[in-house]
């Protein structure tokens, strides 16, 4: 199957980034290397791309598409290293590597087409295919895990909070009798079941009855969010002096991690406000370049529908 994924914000990442001929950078979410790809195209010989994605298949096509770049350019390419890897790993990649400071890292976050398209990944509630879902396969937590095992109330708080799915709790009474008579295993019979709980005047609405538990669902098994929120700080502190962070959320959850984080990262100060002098000793990491997120044009939703939630904020280390 062919790994094809359209980049998101991608002038908008290369301009935040401002990519150097001989600078170090990484790019934690490498998917298609679409946003790598065009980074790769601007390094010298002394410039060095670390691409990280924790799917070992994106990591093969990537590194396929990043080689051809390479190629192309001959003597004057710059260098890559693949690292099949969890982003929230940057600071300790880092050190394994010894790699220098970075001069920009990328955050694409979320599941590529790719992933999307390819059935047996279990992503799309499109087509049946087992209730996988897991980015990196080597995990041994699944959909089909999270479907059959999780208590009822924990899998209602997951479809509330991560699909944001105000018949949660309908979706979990019709699996929870369901799995009493048998294991869910295929995604089209969660699909029906879905359909069969949300009322008939809004199935209509608000897109596929089932996108959002399947978004909830894909988040919780891949710890999206707490990878996220856990690894920000470390990873701002990765960068070298003026190097920028670039991060492209697609879910207001996530907009509000990356949002929060790098306003700690700008101002972690937690003496209260009528001190006269600071005495906690938190010092600032830098600045918030981006104090709206940057969004994708009216050219980029119509061509790219994947492209509609998208917003990229940036950090800049000082
Ligand atoms: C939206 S795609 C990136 C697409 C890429 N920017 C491009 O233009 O081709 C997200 C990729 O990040 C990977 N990913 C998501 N969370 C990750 C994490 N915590 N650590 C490493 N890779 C992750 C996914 O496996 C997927 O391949």
């Amino acid at each position: 199957m062919e790994f094809s994924h359209t980049p998101v914000l991608l002038k908008e990442c290369l301009e935040a980034l401002a990519v150097r001929e001989d600078g170090i950078y990484a790019d934690g979410t490498l998917g298609g290397a679409g946003h790598a790809s065009r980074v790769l195209e601007q390094l010298s010989p002394k410039g060095l791309l670390a691409g990280i994605d924790r799917d070992g298949d994106a990591l093969k096509a990537a590194g396929e598409r990043l080689e051809a770049v390479r190629r192309a350019r001959g003597e004057e390419a710059g260098r890559v290293l693949l690292i099949r890897d969890n982003f929230g790993n940057l600071p300790k990649i880092r050190a394994e590597y010894g790699l220098p400071p970075f001069d920009g890292i990328l955050l694409d976050l979320g599941v590529s087409s790719y992933q999307l398209d390819n059935r047996e990944r279990g992503f799309s509630y499109l087509g049946d295919a087992p209730l996988d879902m897991r980015m990196d396969r080597d995990q041994s937590l699944t959909a089909e895990i999270i479907v059959n095992e999780y208590p009822e109330e924990r899998l209602k708080k997951i479809l509330y909070e991560y699909g944001e799915e105000r018949f949660a709790p309908l979706i979990v009474r019709q699996i929870a009798l369901r799995r009493r008579d048998h294991r869910i295993t295929s995604g089209a019979e969660l699909v029906e079941l879905i359909e069969a709980a949300i009322p008939a005047k809004y199935r209509q609405t608000g897109g596929h009855p089932a996108k959002r538990t399947f978004q909830a669902l894909r988040i919780e098994c891949n710890a999206e969010l707490s990878v996220l929120e856990d690894s920000l700080p470390g990873i701002i502190d990765c960068l070298a002096p003026g190097g920028r962070l670039a991060v492209i959320t697609f879910h207001s959850l996530e907009d509000r991690i990356v949002k929060n984080a790098m306003r700690t990262a700008q101002d972690p100060c937690i003496c209260p406000k009528d001190f006269p002098v600071c005495v906690c000793g938190r010092t600032s990491r830098g600045r918030v370049v981006t104090r709206k997120p940057i969004l994708p044009s009216l050219e980029e939703t119509a061509a790219n529908s994947r492209s509609k939630s998208a917003k990229l904020r940036v950090f800049e280390h000082c």
